[in-house]
């Protein structure tokens, strides 16, 4: 199937715990991408999918909701927290109901914690998606919730949030081009 426009881009808001900070900054680089030309931006927040506690034998419907939204999706960028220097259960579960949804398309990282920007998260992230089969893009945002205000961290990353999208944006468009030529071989 031929696809042109704009990019459709997912924002995967990975925490789903009471309380969180996770949605407001999700929020956030969903402004950022709504703000640019050229991409179709929309928020997946894992707080709104009922997942099954166990890996279930059949897909559920919110399993199979969910793997759609990320086949649906042409790139994606992950909205995740540090926890325990990784990355939680509740964005790895997600990730596992999806295989060749993800597959030969960007991803990059919106991180934060406590101490840490996320770079622990991120650093296994990356790991995991080379697993299925994505380019990750090198650079991306990362706060620091100790360092301040949340608003003004945020406002801070602007430029950072821009650069993470011209390198998501290349790869989207990139990636979207060599599906069309040929399937991807894996
Ligand atoms: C279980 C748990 C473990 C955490 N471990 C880390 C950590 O290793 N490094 C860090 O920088 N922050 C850590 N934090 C702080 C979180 O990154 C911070 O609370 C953040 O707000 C969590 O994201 P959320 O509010 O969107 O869930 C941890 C928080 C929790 C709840």
């Amino acid at each position: 199937m031929m696809v042109a426009g704009p990019l459709r881009v997912a924002v995967i808001v990975g925490s789903t715990r009471e309380g969180r900070v996770g949605d407001r900054i999700g929020h956030w680089f969903l402004g950022q991408a709504k703000g640019r030309e050229g991409l179709d931006p929309v928020l997946v927040d894992l707080a709104e999918f009922e997942f099954p506690a166990s890996y279930p034998g059949r897909a559920t419907g919110q399993v199979t909701e969910f793997a759609e939204r990320i086949g649906r999706a042409e790139a994606f960028v992950i909205v995740t927290p540090e926890y325990n220097h990784s990355f939680p259960a509740s964005l790895k579960q997600a990730i596992d109901y999806a295989y060749d949804e993800w597959q030969a398309k960007p991803v990059g990282f919106v991180s934060y914690g406590a101490r840490s920007t996320g770079v622990h998260a991120v650093i296994q992230l990356r790991t995991v998606f080379t697993a299925l089969h994505m380019v990750s893009v090198p650079d991306g945002v990362g706060i620091d919730l100790l360092t301040g205000d949340l608003d003004e961290l945020l406002t801070r990353q602007t430029r950072a949030a821009e650069v993470l999208l011209d390198q998501l944006s290349w790869w989207g468009r990139g990636l979207r081009a060599a599906r069309q030529a040929s399937p991807y071989v894996a």
